[in-house]
């Protein structure tokens, strides 16, 4: 699956106007585990949100619970036994998209599950989840001649979500059985397995039926062997009205017109698929329109499905379908195997849960990540289309053809595509130099999080991952941005050549079957001894990669440039925290080590704790450079005269050191700073060159950083003479974009400078420079005076939240207006974010209680509104009561389970430093009986608040100081 939409650009820019919290950016300083799970890209599975299950007389169905079976008993484990293999599956699913008499939607099923006995046994064991029978006997187990077996009990077991039948005589080793079922399932609005989603069309509500199986909800819409091992062919078959279109995995080979419960249907049969994973199958009945052409005997078909009014009236659709083609033109070359299927269809779909998820040739995403509208959407709309279209189609091959052998390597399938998306939205935009940007927004990013106690390796062992709850918390950031950035490592070390060569031998070797990751490092180290000229590693690739897998975390390498002595050491966010997990490698790792000393590069492999080279020894007029563009997953630190040599650098002439390194000075420095590394106040001098750079990345990392301090002085005395500095930087820059954009009325072309437009713009605004709130203030009255918006879009989030928060209940009032108008996701997303920006206690209240009330909010958006309120500094407080006061609702409004609930813990508690908050906090822990998944999240938030009080009381009055003599005699 693709990144969740806490990634999302706009929101997290609204974040940093009003110098609130920062939405989703690289929060260096203030994470926590929740965090992780909030930018989680895909993860799904808000388990059970429904809590209705269809009429039926299943006699245990409504019992679930997910302790550890108490027995041996093989219904009773969770993972499938190695008696029997699927070959083929006939399904055959009617989805009725009308409420019935018991005011239920539902969808009828007919299955046939082909396997072969490959152990002797008297089991047949399937998973089946929510699945209601309607035959009387249950299922119909045949050998393969046709002939019924007799069959002593069937039984469902809801803990492991199986249905059991006992056979009389053993199946026999090596033959084919079938097992016929016919069910009922609800069609609930659940975003789980076979689910529905709506949305209003002409003001007509329309239905559609759609899927998301990924990681063990197949099983919730049809029997299946639900394992992604298990893989085999399926004929899919979906029944439904005439005016409505299906779509699968593969193409429609027939249409007949049939009657079934006395209504006409059509029923539309689908090719046979390759032999493919059960959570990779898809299904969609909808009224959807496409753009973009089926394909043909020798052409794939591309398409883009969405809404009518999105594809054919505002052509929204347009920008991902030219893109697609050249990105799977692009992945067919760089892992040189040609597209498998014979089409990729993309759906926006209204209501989903995750970014996107990769269903082999039915690729389904949020509307946000697919649909793009120039007049509307942003760079950074643009930028997630291209990604997330890059990510998904990326798995189509690494994924989708192969596949892991089981979730415990997901980090694999996850951390590729994250790496190898940046490479596919490249070739769609080259002049973006988007490659660039994975620093940012992954390695920075999750160094943040695996910098943290309790932190975990990448790898699990296959016998720790079985429940479905085991599987879903192994969608995090670890999984995603740490594998891709130390899959991108590799890449930098082998070199690209080296590692698409060893990256294509083993998608042929394993294609339509299943891999572990170590098959991978097998088929890379065959490229390595082939290499000519050969290359040079210290050790294997295994061995080398193994010390980054297997053990968490990442090293800090400290250089001390008067000696030449380099030296590892586990970095910790929090120098008192305790490491409980022992590592094999006792936290020492194989480091491939690129520096510049003297504008010259250099390279070297560090493997103990500490080493000598005299190449790191430097002359007085000398600095180095470690980690040039932030290839390897470390950060850097050095001695106090090389800190001194390089912020001169950036003072005098800052472009001789590369624009990613002048980012990563800035995040290693705060980090190292919050670690007690170095000093807090040499952290704040690596930004006092900044007013004279126009980059963006520097100008992330530092905004990103010193996010936290706002969140631990907006309330105190420290903030005046902040905000006195933040305005003294951010003005020279302001006033570079104010020319170069003609005053903000053209667009510069680079994506980074868009960016750090829109960037200076937000900063500018939200600490109060005259000119900037003047300009939101003059765009804002002309769209509402003149009812046309001229807004661009880059700059609306920064606008609309400028324009609520100074205007008032009128202000807001308009932009709710437009809010409730807008069917433009995106264009919603700005609404919406913008109006949480209010200054009025009373106004955030009501906001608060919307965010609960379906007909107001989406469902899928309750969770981001509460944590965008929470982030203004009015709010905050507001959102804390509100969540508290209202705890058992909301946990019934998403299920005691759901992800983005730990989310809204870390996101209320960021502020929290003072003993008063951790009261509260240890109060709510204490007086909650059911927190779900919120409750580690909560201790988290205790251990951070804790954290957050400690640095308070150990920076405050020098970072006071710092901020005071850093401002220069008054000039704005
Ligand atoms: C599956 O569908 C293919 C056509 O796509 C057909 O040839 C085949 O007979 C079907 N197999 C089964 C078992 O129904
Ligand atoms: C570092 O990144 C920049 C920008 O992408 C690129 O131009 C440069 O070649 C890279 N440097 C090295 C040594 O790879
Ligand atoms: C830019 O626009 C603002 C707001 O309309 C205006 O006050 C200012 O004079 C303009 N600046 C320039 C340089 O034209
Ligand atoms: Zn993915």
């Amino acid at each position: 699956m693709a990144k969740g939409f806490y990634v999302s650009k706009i929101v997290a820019i609204v974040g940093i106007v009003f110098s609130v919290a920062a939405v989703a950016t690289v929060i260096a300083l203030a994470v926590v585990y929740a965090q992780e799970k909030a930018r989680n890209y895909d993860l799904q599975n808000p388990p059970d949100v429904s809590s209705t299950t269809t009429s039926g007389t299943s006699p245990t169905s409504s019992i679930t619970t997910t302790t550890t079976p108490p027995s041996d008993e093989p219904w009773l484990k969770y993972r499938l036994p190695k008696t029997l293999k699927p070959d083929h599956y006939d399904v055959r699913l009617r989805p009725v998209l009308e409420k019935n008499a018991e005011g239920l939607y539902v969808f009828h099923g007919k299955s046939e599950a082909f396997f072969t006995c490959e152990e002797a046994t008297n089991l047949v064991i399937i998973h089946s989840n929510k699945l209601n029978f309607t035959t009387n006997p249950t299922a119909i187990l045949r050998d393969s001649s046709g002939n019924a077996l007799t069959v002593s009990k069937i039984e469902e077991v809801p803990v492991t979500q199986y249905l059991v039948l006992h056979v009389s005589t053993p199946l026999e080793v090596g033959k084919n059985y079938s097992l016929y079922t016919e069910f009922v399932g609800e069609l609930a609005d659940d975003l789980a397995g076979f689910y529905r989603s709506e949305y209003v069309e002409d003001g007509e509500t329309k239905i559609i039926a759609t899927t998301q199986m990924q990681a063990p909800d197949a099983r919730k819409a049809f029997p299946c062997f639900d394992e992604p091992a298990m893989k085999a062919t399926f004929n899919i078959t979906i029944v439904h009205k005439p005016d409505y279109v299906a779509l699968s995995n593969m193409n429609p080979i027939s249409q007949t017109n049939i009657t079934e419960d006395g209504e006409q249907w059509t029923q539309t049969v689908f090719d046979k698929t390759f032999k493919m994973s059960t959570y990779l199958v898809a299904f969609i009945v909808s009224q959807f329109k496409a753009t973009g052409a089926a394909g043909t005997s020798d052409t794939i078909g591309v398409q883009i499905w969405g809404r009518k009014k999105a594809i054919e009236d505002e052509k929204q659709g347009e920008y991902a379908l030219n893109i697609t083609k050249p990105i799977l033109d692009f992945f067919a070359e760089y892992y040189n195997i040609s597209y498998p299927l014979p089409k990729s269809d993309q759906v926006a779909i209204p209501d989903f849960n995750a970014g996107a998820m990769e269903n082999w040739g039915l690729v389904t995403y949020r509307e946000t990540a697919l649909l793009f509208d120039p007049a509307v959407s942003s760079i950074s709309n643009k930028e997630r289309v291209a990604t997330v279209v890059a990510h998904e189609m990326a798995h189509q091959w690494f994924g989708n053809l192969v596949t892991i052998q089981w979730w415990n390597d997901l980090w694999l399938n996850e951390g590729f595509a994250t790496y190898v998306e940046y490479l596919g939205a490249d070739k769609a935009e080259p002049t973006w130099n988007i490659k660039d940007l994975i620093v940012l927004n992954d390695v920075h990013y999750v160094m943040a999080v695996d910098a943290l106690a309790s932190s975990h390796p990448l790898t699990s062992k296959e016998e720790e991952v079985n429940t479905p709850a085991q599987i879903s918390e192994l969608f995090d950031s670890i999984a995603y941005s740490k594998g891709g950035s130390v899959i991108r490592m590799l890449s930098d070390f082998l070199s690209e050549e080296l590692f698409v060569q060893g990256l294509s031998t083993y998608l042929k070797e394993f294609q339509y079957s299943n891999a572990v990751y170590s098959d991978l490092w097998t088929h890379l180290q065959t490229a390595v001894d082939k290499a000519v000229p050969s290359i040079n590693l210290p050790q294997s690739v295994a061995e080398i990669m193994d010390t980054w897998v297997l053990q968490m975390g990442f090293p800090v390498v400290t250089f001390d440039t008067k000696n030449g002595l380099v030296t590892q050491k586990h970095f910790l966010l929090d120098p008192d925290s305790n490491v409980t997990r022992p590592s094999d490698f006792n936290y020492n790792w194989i480091v491939p080590i690129s520096y510049t000393k003297n504008a010259s590069p250099g390279k070297y492999w560090l493997q103990g704790p500490s080493e000598t080279n005299n190449d790191f020894k430097l002359a007085e007029n000398e600095w180095l450079l470690a980690n040039i563009n932030v290839t390897g997953y470390y950060r850097v630190n050095y001695d106090e005269g090389n800190w001194d040599k390089l912020i001169a650098q950036l003072e005098a002439d800052h472009s001789i050191i590369p624009v990613i390194n002048r980012a990563q000075i800035i995040d290693d420095a705060f980090n190292l700073a919050r670690a007690m590394y170095i000093n807090t106040t040499r952290a704040l001098d690596t930004t006092k060159y900044l007013s004279s750079d126009f980059e963006y990345m520097p100008w992330q990392a530092a905004l990103s950083n010193l996010n936290f301090f706002t969140q631990m002085f907006d309330r105190s005395e420290v903030y005046g003479p902040m905000r006195e500095y933040m305005k003294q930087q951010i003005y020279p820059v302001f006033k570079h974009f104010e020319t170069m954009t003609v005053n903000f009325t053209v667009r510069l072309e680079s994506l980074t400078d868009q960016y750090n437009e829109i960037n200076t713009v937000s900063t500018a605004c939200s600490y109060g420079i005259p000119e900037c709130t003047e300009l939101a203030t003059k765009l804002f009255n002309e769209w509402k005076n003149t009812n046309i918006n001229g807004i661009h879009p880059n700059l609306r989030s920064s606008i609309y939240c400028t324009a609520v928060a100074q205007g008032g209940e009128e202000a807001w009032n308009f932009i709710w207006g437009q809010f409730e108008a807008s069917d433009n996701a995106q264009e919603s997303d700005k609404l919406r974010a913008a109006l949480a920006c209010a200054k009025e206690p009373w106004i955030l209240n009501q906001l608060l209680e919307y965010s609960l009330d379906t007909n107001k909010i989406r469902r899928q958006d309750a969770i981001s509104t509460i944590s965008s309120i929470s982030s203004n500094v009015i709010g905050q407080n507001l959102a804390w009561d509100f969540v508290r006061a209202n705890w058992i609702t909301i946990f019934q409004y998403f299920g005691g389970s759901s992800f983005s609930f730990g989310n809204v813990i870390e996101r209320l508690s960021r502020r929290f430093s003072s003993d008063f908050e951790l009261e509260q906090l240890m109060l709510f822990k204490s007086q909650t009986p059911d927190l779900g998944t919120a409750a580690r999240a909560l201790d988290q938030a205790i251990e951070k608040t804790q954290a957050n009080i400690k640095w308070v009381n150990g920076n405050k009055v020098a970072v006071l100081n710092w901020f005071k003599s850093a401002l220069k005699p008054r000039n704005i």
